[in-house]
């Protein structure tokens, strides 16, 4: 397996970097079509514009609803790329992920699931139909270090493990921000003209929510865990962080509400100060904020009565619960 050469932010020439990648973009596919799945984080984001700067409208760009993904994620980033000229298709694809994950409460195999849904069922459809042969990807370098090391296999490593795609999913992909970290895809990002909004954005992982629920990620579980979300994402908003997130446990724990007892679900909040992911702090929050989040979780979610805040570093924690 050929090894990876980094690129630091702190050494990246960024206008270079993109010339050199879109030229090489451009070159690979030819005079053909490639597809990519935006999902709104820097890195898919990044991508987009690499490849549209590269194929403008041979690159066809889709967000993939799997059902999992926030609050208004598909029409919010829809809506920022087409004031960028680039027009994205969101796919309804919630049944196929939800039945992909029934019944799964093991981590890896959760990724699995999605990864095949992802890649194989949804993907291998629409590269049939668009007549595609690549497929562009914001894979970066942290990725492949995590899943080599056999510590999580994110879901968008295949060849680092000796899965051949195109072998497997009938396509070949182009993976042009693979010598990066999150710090240097920031800065392409913004040298593509995408917004603060995207460019300054907390990472969140492809498994999207289902990260997020330890145990079965059914719809119901992920709607808890959205709503959560929402409310965490806006009460942090002013919090400086490299990223905060919220949790729903499996167990259950004795509350009591309206003088009762209620066998209640329990929501985790983690916010992590880190450079690149690798390791990471928790961040000291203030107690004020804290107490808020808290009252509005109670409040706005019915059936939750445990709300904790996680003080562990990675290592030997991960950022992520599962
Ligand atoms: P961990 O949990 O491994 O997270 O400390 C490090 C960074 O990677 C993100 N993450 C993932 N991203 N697929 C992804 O695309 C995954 O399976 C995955 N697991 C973790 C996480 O959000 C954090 O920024």
């Amino acid at each position: 397996m050929p090894q990876v050469q980094e690129i630091s932010a702190a050494t990246l020439d960024t206008k270079g970097f993109i010339k050199e990648k879109a030229a090489e973009i451009s070159q690979i596919v030819g005079t053909g079509v490639a597809i990519n799945a935006l999902s709104g984080g820097v890195d898919s984001s990044a991508v987009t514009m690499l490849g549209h700067m590269a194929l403008q409208e041979r690159l066809k760009t889709y967000f993939i609803d799997n059902g999992i993904m926030r609050e208004g994620e598909p029409q919010f980033i829809a809506s920022v790329f087409k004031k960028l000229g680039v027009n994205v298709e969101i796919i309804d694809a919630q049944d196929e992920f939800f039945n992909a994950l029934k019944g799964i409460i093991d981590p890896e195999e959760k990724r699995e699931a999605i990864t095949q849904t992802f890649y194989k069922k949804v993907f291998g459809r629409l590269v049939k139909e668009s007549g595609a042969k690549y497929l562009l990807q914001g894979t970066i370098l942290t990725d492949i270090d995590e899943t080599v090391a056999g510590i999580k296999r994110q879901h968008n490593v295949f060849e680092q493990l000796g899965i051949d795609p195109q072998e497997k999913f009938g396509y070949k992909i182009i993976e042009p921000l693979v010598q990066l970290r999150k710090d240097g895809v920031r800065k392409v990002a913004e040298a593509t003209g995408l917004p603060a909004s995207i460019f300054n954005r907390m990472p969140f992982p492809g498994p999207a929510l289902s990260a997020r629920v330890i145990g079965e990620a059914t719809r119901e579980r992920i709607a808890l865990v959205r709503k959560a979300t929402s409310i965490l994402e806006a009460e942090l908003a002013s919090v400086k962080a490299f990223q905060y997130m919220a949790i729903l446990h499996n167990d259950r724990v004795t509350g009591m509400r309206d003088n009762k007892r209620e066998f209640g679900q329990q929501i985790e909040v983690r916010c992590w100060d880190s450079i690149d992911a690798r390791q990471a702090r928790p961040t000291r929050l203030d107690f004020g904020i804290l107490e808020k989040l808290a009252a509005r979780i109670l409040s706005e979610l019915p059936g939750v009565v445990s709300v904790t805040y996680n003080i562990a570093t990675k290592p030997p924690s991960t950022m992520e619960a599962i």
